[in-house]
């Protein structure tokens, strides 16, 4: 059975570099003959993270059991976002959130993860990774280091969507290598869970 892979896009822009990424990369992993990735349409529809009401949306939005159900059934998680202000994208960091609750029902627990960013700058959303690793921090030590950066993505891809760059291509051809190894890695070795 192949690996399955969930790609979480963190931008709502129809035409985002980051979503032209991620199908990229669902391009060439579906070349490999031992995983795949499926792409989570689409986290805007999430509600707001609220105490208040989560055992309710846990147990009756659609959405989040959605959500939640594809994190659980996959064994790693890709994601590509912006950055914002040196940041995540609010709905990307509330996505995370819905995840990871209500209390010991967190839905990444155990996965391999993977994160990827693309920005028109030169830095090509770093500092995103960065805050979104510390956001992983809390779930234990079950992520790995693959990450691949695109920067100047206004010029990365062709008319058809496709990276332009045939060593930006190979770059995250190998990315994808890791992550598939270390989401092996996480799948062969007993879960360390965290309740
Ligand atoms: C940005 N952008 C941006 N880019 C960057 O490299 N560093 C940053 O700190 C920011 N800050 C920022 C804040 C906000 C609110 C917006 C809307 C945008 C630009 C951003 O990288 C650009 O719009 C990308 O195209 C967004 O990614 P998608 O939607 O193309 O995937």
């Amino acid at each position: 059975q192949k690996l399955r892979i969930l790609g979480i896009i963190g931008s709502l822009r129809a035409k985002s570099y980051n979503r032209q990424l991620m199908i990229n990369a669902q391009q060439i992993i579906s070349h490999m003959d031992n995983a795949e990735i499926e792409i989570f349409e689409d986290i805007g529809q999430l509600p707001f993270v609220n105490e208040d009401k989560e055992l309710d949306y846990c147990q009756n939005d659609d959405n989040v059991k959605r959500f939640k159900q594809s994190i659980e059934q996959s064994d790693a998680v890709l994601f590509a976002t912006p950055e914002y202000n040196f940041s995540i994208p609010g709905v990307l960091k509330n996505a995370i959130d819905i995840g990871t609750r209500p209390g010991p029902k967190n839905s990444f627990i155990n996965k391999a993860i993977g994160v990827m960013s693309a920005s028109p700058g030169n830095l090509g959303g770093i500092r995103a990774q960065g805050v979104l690793r510390q956001t992983f921090f809390a779930f234990g030590p079950s992520t790995g280091y693959p990450e691949y950066i695109l920067p100047r993505a206004g010029q990365a891809f062709d008319e058809q969507g496709k990276l332009k760059d045939a060593q930006a291509e190979k770059l995250l051809k190998s990315y994808l290598q890791q992550l598939v190894n270390l989401a092996l890695k996480h799948k062969n070795s007993s879960p360390t869970t965290i309740k």
